[in-house]
């Protein structure tokens, strides 16, 4: 079966990285969302509570699971019997990060493939850590994130 991972921090997920797995979800016969669990690094909500978000906004979805994972991303790969790594790409900007670990991946594991999938140009100024910002602020998030979310993050920041 070809199954992906789509890794990544999702704190919170946004739009935009729901649009990638949605066309994951299309292209590939299963998508497994992989969130990553960084004690190193703070988040706004705890990974259990990450994977709970991404399990309800892609409910509806038959071929995606969402698992979270901490270690290496090409241990995690390989212990679902995947072969390629979804990114998704938004600006040049993201280009030579996502560029270092893919070299970085492919150097620790060659027979995994890193595949770039192009945001939608109406999600390419987003990101997880603007929309924490305009929360904070009390901005509206209406169309940054899904609906099922809004409520669960205007919550979080105010907590913080
Ligand atoms: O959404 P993010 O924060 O850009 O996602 C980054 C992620 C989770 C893909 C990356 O930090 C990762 O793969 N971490 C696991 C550690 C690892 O495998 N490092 C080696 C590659 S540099």
């Amino acid at each position: 079966m070809n199954v992906v991972v789509y890794p990544g921090s999702f704190d919170p997920i946004t739009n935009g990285h729901f649009d990638i797995i949605k066309r994951s979800a299309n292209a590939f016969e299963k998508v497994i969302v992989a969130v990553l669990v960084n004690p190193d690094k703070k988040s706004l909500f705890t990974a259990e509570e990450r994977v709970e978000q991404i399990k309800k906004v892609t409910k509806d979805f038959d071929n995606v699971e969402v698992c979270s994972f901490s270690g290496l991303l090409i241990d995690f790969v390989n212990q679902k019997n995947a072969k390629i790594i979804i990114k998704g790409l938004r600006t040049l900007s993201d280009f030579e990060y996502e560029f270092q670990m893919a070299l970085m991946n492919k150097q620790l594991d060659p027979s995994i493939e890193t595949v770039f999938m192009m945001t939608s140009a109406k999600n390419s100024f987003l990101s997880s850590s603007s929309v924490k910002q305009v929360a904070t602020f009390g901005g509206s998030i209406k169309d940054l994130v899904p609906e099922e979310i809004i409520q669960d993050i205007f919550d979080k920041v105010k907590k913080n």
